[in-house]
């Protein structure tokens, strides 16, 4: 038998030492929330993602009474970015929430497995790694890559 590992590594930001471009899109996120249709959840959720032409493309979560017709703010930002700029590559995303208590939540927010396995697509798409930053109330993990968040993803290629 073999053992191996796996482990990737992440950096804790307050949003103070962020870069400029980090706090925009940190503050798009935040921003996000406040579009979010959750009126079941009450789990309003924000997403920002950066674009190689520079554009930011926001999404929040929409639900529906049919529940699974839902979808997360991660996917709604990145299939509007992926229908309307189908040339940009993916350069970061920011997720951030807001609870049922509308204050922003204590612990950063992690995309849930679609989301990772959705977003990884566009990071192969891209070439590159795409930048994640999970926004919590006061700290900020920044994340290498989407593949960091998913270990052993389904590829076909
Ligand atoms: N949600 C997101 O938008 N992103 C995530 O990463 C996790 C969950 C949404 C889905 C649903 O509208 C609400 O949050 C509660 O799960």
């Amino acid at each position: 038998m073999k053992t191996n590992t796996s482990s990737f590594e992440y950096n804790v930001f307050d949003y103070n030492e962020l870069s400029d471009a980090q706090k925009e899109l940190v503050d798009h996120a935040r921003k996000a929330t406040y579009r979010s249709y959750a009126p079941y959840s009450n789990f309003k959720v924000g997403a920002a993602i950066l674009l190689s032409n520079g554009v930011i493309v926001d999404g929040a979560n929409q639900e529906n009474a049919a529940f699974s017709a839902g979808t997360c703010a991660e996917r709604s930002a990145c299939f509007y970015a992926g229908a309307e700029y189908p040339d940009a590559k993916f350069k970061a995303i920011a997720i951030a929430a807001r609870d049922h208590t509308d204050d922003f939540i204590e612990n950063p927010i992690s995309p849930c497995g679609v989301c990772r396995q959705a977003l990884l697509e566009y990071e192969n798409k891209a070439g590159n790694p795409v930048e994640v930053l999970l926004i919590g109330r006061d700290k900020i993990y920044a994340v290498k890559s989407i593949r960091d968040l998913l270990p052993f993803a389904f590829s076909e290629f």
